[in-house]
């Protein structure tokens, strides 16, 4: 082979960066290879983001700097970014709720026609051009606040494609995305390659990983630790890489399911405003100690189904009993008390206030729990987050930090242990491990099975397969909001749940 340095297009050199109180990253070298899928992993809070804000020119380096072609560039702002070509695809969703998806989509550099007028025939054609090849049922006409947070994420790749990057970084840009949704953007990703662009991606799915990647780099408490072509490993070479031990063990699964239900649902359906079902004559029931799992598709009524058990949807026709009682309808708070609890799907805007540090969030709708007459009883809840904290392992300096300055995974265990102070009799969890590591992922289906063990009901959605299989006792398959298919342990095969998530599918637009 020719000299490799010649493939390398960007390279990050001896890159530090402190934060008050953290190292996030420790003179992390960084190679870039030319025209390929350059993958990052780590656990949770090992400095992926932080490394990739850097060559995006969202964060600076404390010390250490970065090469583009082999020579020193300075990239301190998102302008320098652009103008070397560099793109970026956050973690955290940067969209603007009140505008339409095509002024999302192009932002950063509105299309002119003439002088000042923003040109918005073209711009709505060029956008829904995007978000046709990303074969995202989306109309670019549409509030982005109106969309699902998977289809939010096809409007932030859109975004980014929207820039001609030669450099696309993409954060964790499948973690909200069902397998379906993760197959075309895999073709686009391909389709970029053959153009030229380069690659950084980042993800905590790891066969999805070794599909895609060209090329891997595994940073551990900001080091880096290795860097491989991907044909040489496997995903226990990641793991050990990652954590220092192969912890990928099999997740057992033994089940405490009852017969003594919990929770029944009734005829519940939720009219769409234009006609047509979001969920269509829902029936089932859960018992204590079960872990009942639900797939399905995008748009298939998972989340509103959630929302309409919490009370967030108020508009719903039909009953839903909690131990026996007529769960009422109206208030959150109530829904709460009564014992219901909800991990939402989009964490970042329902489940934390950005601006409250991990104890006052965590203890956000738990709070009625530690008081006493009209004084917070400190003690007990310190050591209720203390022990949150322990158990699901968030890499935290302390309680008090703001929670802006944590990982996005370890954000989602704080969401995760916010729903468990409530101590409920039925927890929801919308993609309760989305965004963390391998490691956690096994904290979080442990807790689970504890939970269970303790009489809990759990109803969990999740679009990842192999989860779905292994921790439910039993799984009911959602498409356009009913009930297509339901499978116990026994039964569940990977090809009946798909099966069953797509039936009715191509009819989506024609019955609604
Ligand atoms: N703005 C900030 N202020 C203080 N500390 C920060 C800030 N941003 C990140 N950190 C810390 O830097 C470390 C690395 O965080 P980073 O977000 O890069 O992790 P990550 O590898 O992307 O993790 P994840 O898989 O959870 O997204 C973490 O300990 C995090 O708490
Ligand atoms: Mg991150």
């Amino acid at each position: 082979m020719t000299d490799p340095s010649d493939d390398i297009i960007l390279k990050a050199c001896g890159i530090t960066k402190v934060y008050p109180g953290t190292l996030a990253l420790n003179r992390v070298d960084f190679n870039v290879y030319r025209g390929k899928v350059n993958v990052l992993v780590g656990e949770n809070g090992a400095g992926k983001s932080t490394l990739t804000k850097i060559l995006a020119g969202v964060e600076v380096p404390t010390r250490g700097h970065l090469e583009l072609e082999g020579k020193q560039v300075r990239i301190e702002s998102f302008h320098d970014a652009t103008r070397h070509g560099i793109g970026m695809i956050h973690q955290e969703l940067n969209l603007f709720g009140n505008m339409n998806v095509a002024e999302n989509i192009f932002i950063a550099r509105e299309l002119t026609k003439g002088r000042v007028h923003i040109d918005h025939r073209t711009q709505t054609a060029k956008a829904q051009e995007l978000l046709d090849r990303l074969e995202a049922e989306i109309d670019a006409r549409e509030q982005v606040a109106d969309l699902r947070i998977g289809q939010q994420q096809m409007v932030e790749i859109a975004k980014a494609l929207a820039l001609n990057t030669r450099i696309l970084i993409m954060d964790e840009p499948t973690s909200a995305l069902s397998a379906a949704e993760v197959d075309v953007l895999f073709r686009v990703i391909q389709d970029l390659k053959r153009q030229g662009v380069t690659i950084i991606y980042i993800s905590h799915r790891l066969e999805e990983l070794i599909q895609i990647g060209d090329h891997i780099t595994v940073l551990r408490d900001g080091n880096l630790m290795q860097e491989a072509p991907m044909i040489e490993i496997d995903v226990s070479w990641i793991i050990s890489q990652m954590v220092g031990t192969d912890k990928n063990r099999e997740m057992t699964h033994t089940t405490s399911a009852t017969c003594e239900e919990i929770l029944r649902v009734k005829n519940l359906s939720l009219a769409r405003t234009g006609g047509g079902y979001t969920l269509d004559q829902l029936n089932f029931c859960l018992c204590k100690g079960e872990i009942l799992g639900i797939y399905g598709l995008m748009g298939a009524g998972r989340s509103e189904l959630f929302e309409c058990l919490m009370g967030l949807e108020t508009e719903i026709e039909g009953k839903v009993f909690l131990d026996g009682k007529e769960v009422t309808r109206g208030r959150v708070d109530d829904h709460i008390r009564e014992g219901l609890s909800l991990i939402p799907e989009d964490r970042q805007r329902e489940g934390l206030v950005q601006v409250l540090d991990v104890s006052d969030n965590m203890t956000l709708s738990s709070l009625w729990k530690f008081i006493k007459w009209i004084h917070i009883k400190s003690t007990p809840l310190k050591q209720a987050v203390d022990q949150m904290v322990r158990n699901l392992s968030i890499k935290v300096p302390s309680p008090r930090v703001i929670i802006s300055s944590l990982s996005g995974g370890n954000q989602q265990k704080v969401v995760i242990g916010k729903a468990l102070l409530t101590e409920p009799k039925v927890l929801l969890m919308d993609e309760p491990t989305r965004g963390i590591d391998v490691g956690a992922k096994g904290d979080v289906f442990g807790i689970m099975n504890d939970l269970a063990a303790k009489g809990l009901g759990i109803i969990f959605v999740t679009s990842e397969l192999k989860e779905i299989m292994m921790v439910s006792d039993r799984i009911m398959v959602m498409s356009n909001g009913k009930i297509t298919g339901e499978f116990t342990k026994e039964t569940a095969t990977e090809e009946g749940i798909v099966a069953a998530s797509a039936v009715g599918h191509n009819h989506t637009h024609a019955s609604a």
